[in-house]
């Protein structure tokens, strides 16, 4: 099948395959690097209120001169934002400066203080219920609601009882963190998988890994554009390789096309070079359902 370049959400929405990350984009740097993706053909972007730079995107957004309806907005309710959803989601469009968000992603099912301690008084499936209630209320500010960090075990929890089901489960997912389990559970329901870290985040081994290069050498790409691809061979999946480099935004939109024994390959590669850029344990909810994480 060849890669994909948008997919469709569960709500009729059209999602493009390959968005600008913005994970650990610093100020200073994140609105230019918006800028540039957008006026070299980007139509996607994803940042998060815990990521601290939806100022700085938002004017890079403008910046770009981009018609607002011809970019893909994800941002993200942020953990110590969970009790107050409809708040939380003013502040955002306020600082994007945008007057609706294509999709908002609760970051974790991981309740939190402002002095970033769990809070375990609180509980992540009434975080759920807020969100779908302002999504309802008003779908002209909230086009889709969605998660973001969710195992399988959580997201069975939250269809139990869900009104809403999550157009996207945005998740750790490179060749070192494959979440097969999850991948299958979310196409099954047709929710939306999109990858974050796909180049397994800064100074990655996976730049680095033969199989890898292999296949770059084989299509004359660099190693990153086949760690991107993966996802874009697949169904159901977008991707965000972040980055604030000029020439690597521009390199990281290109896309190739793999064979099933190349995607088999660079799956092996999680037998012997397991790891997780960002593990869950930091929110101090434990490892949140991930096998991986027990
Ligand atoms: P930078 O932002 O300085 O360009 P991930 O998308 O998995 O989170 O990985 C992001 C990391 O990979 C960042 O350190 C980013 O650096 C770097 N990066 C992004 N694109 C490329 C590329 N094409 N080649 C090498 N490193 C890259």
């Amino acid at each position: 099948m060849p890669a994909s370049t948008s997919v469709t959400l569960n709500t009729g929405a059209i999602m493009p395959t390959v968005g600008l990350g913005t994970w650990k984009s610093k100020p200073g740097q994140v609105e230019h690097a918006v800028e540039f993706a957008l006026k070299n053909g980007y139509r996607h972007i994803d940042t998060a209120a815990g990521y601290a730079n939806e100022t700085e995107v938002g004017q890079g957004l403008k910046a770009s001169g981009v018609p607002r309806d011809q970019v893909f907005v994800t941002t993200k309710l942020d953990n110590p934002d969970q009790r107050h959803v409809p708040e939380a989601l003013e502040a955002s469009l306020s600082k994007l400066d945008t007057p609706y968000i294509d999709l908002w992603l609760m970051h974790w099912p991981a309740p939190m203080t402002r002095d970033g301690k769990a809070d375990k008084d609180y509980d992540w499936l009434d975080t759920w219920k807020a969100m779908e209630d302002v999504h309802l209320a008003h779908p002209e500010k909230l086009k889709a609601i969605g998660v973001s960090n969710f195992s399988v075990e959580y997201l069975e929890r939250l269809l139990k009882v869900a009104r809403v089901v999550p157009a996207v489960n945005q998740i750790e997912l490179h060749p070192s963190c494959p979440q097969h389990d999850v991948v299958a559970y979310c196409q099954s329901k047709g929710i939306v998988l999109t990858a974050y870290s796909p180049l397994g985040s800064d100074n990655s081994p996976l730049l680095k890994n033969t199989a890898v290069n292999k296949i770059a050498e084989k299509y004359g790409v660099q190693p990153a554009n086949i760690l991107i691809s993966l996802h874009a061979n697949k169904p159901g999946h977008t991707v965000l390789p972040k980055s604030v480099t000029n020439e690597r935004i521009l390199n990281n939109a290109k896309i190739v096309d793999l064979t099933d024994a190349e995607i088999d390959e660079l799956h092996k590669i999680d037998e012997t070079h397991h790891f997780r850029a960002c593990h869950p344990a930091w929110t101090g909810w434990g490892g949140l359902g991930f096998p991986d994480c027990k």
